[in-house]
């Protein structure tokens, strides 16, 4: 079976850049799990389904019509043959994925599709199971965290580059909302798998969190 080295960790901890950048270095495929929880609650607002429904909201994850695309080297994700790339970082969708991720029967009917990304030469696989749940057999996991407030000025500073004024206090506490959203959900709660080599990245550049990920990829 083609090897899947899972990134998994909390938000804003860097592990989409760091998955990325990896998944070219390696010529691996790619999956950014966390856009499939985007994808299915972009779905369910687009139709106006009740967001608390967990029948309707697992019945939508399992007939999902999306592709992922290669599209001026940035990954664009399509649903039903839209371009959503934009729209699933939308602040909305995100409250929205939040919600969704946290429904055992959203997560179950996502399982397979998750799986299908496995294929040769490797994946590299991002999210908050793939180590634990999805990939169990992966033979690299790493848990990549950084402290809060770390994480926190990381965004900050990326909305700033957007021209996006925030204050840096509401990003620690939505920071710290989504950490205890995420470790305190009943199925697949945020936590390393049991052989999981943990990175913490606060005070370390992308430059020096790849390097790192690498040295583990190739022991
Ligand atoms: O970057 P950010 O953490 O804001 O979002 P994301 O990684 O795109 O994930 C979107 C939502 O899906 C978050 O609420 C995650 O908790 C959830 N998620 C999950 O439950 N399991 C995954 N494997 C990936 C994401």
């Amino acid at each position: 079976r083609a090897p899947v080295i899972a990134i998994d960790g909390p938000s804003g901890s860097g592990k989409g850049t760091i998955a990325k950048l990896l998944a070219e270095q390696l010529g691996y495929s790619l999956l950014d799990s966390g856009a499939l929880y985007r994808l299915t609650a972009l779905a369910a607002l687009d139709r106006d389904a009740d967001l608390t429904d967990e029948a309707t909201l697992t019945e939508i994850a399992g007939n999902l019509d999306i592709r992922f695309e290669l599209r001026d080297g940035e990954v664009a994700a399509l649903l039903e043959g839209r371009d959503v790339t934009r729209d699933i970082r939308m602040e909305r969708v995100s409250m929205a994925a939040s919600k969704v991720a946290a429904m055992p029967g959203v997560r179950a009917a996502l399982l397979e599709c998750q799986r299908d990304f496995r294929r040769a030469p490797g994946l590299v696989a991002d999210g908050r199971d793939m180590g634990t749940t999805v990939f169990p057999d992966a033979p690299v996991k790493i848990f990549l965290t950084a402290s809060a407030e770390e994480r926190a000025r990381r965004r900050f500073e990326q909305l700033r580059g957007k021209g996006v004024s925030v204050s840096l206090r509401d990003l620690l506490e939505d920071i710290r909302a989504r950490d205890a959203r995420d470790m305190n959900r009943e199925t697949s709660p945020l936590a390393p798998a049991e052989d999981a080599v943990e990175l913490d990245s606060t005070g370390v550049d992308i430059d020096g969190v790849l390097q790192r990920v690498l040295r583990l990829v190739r022991d």
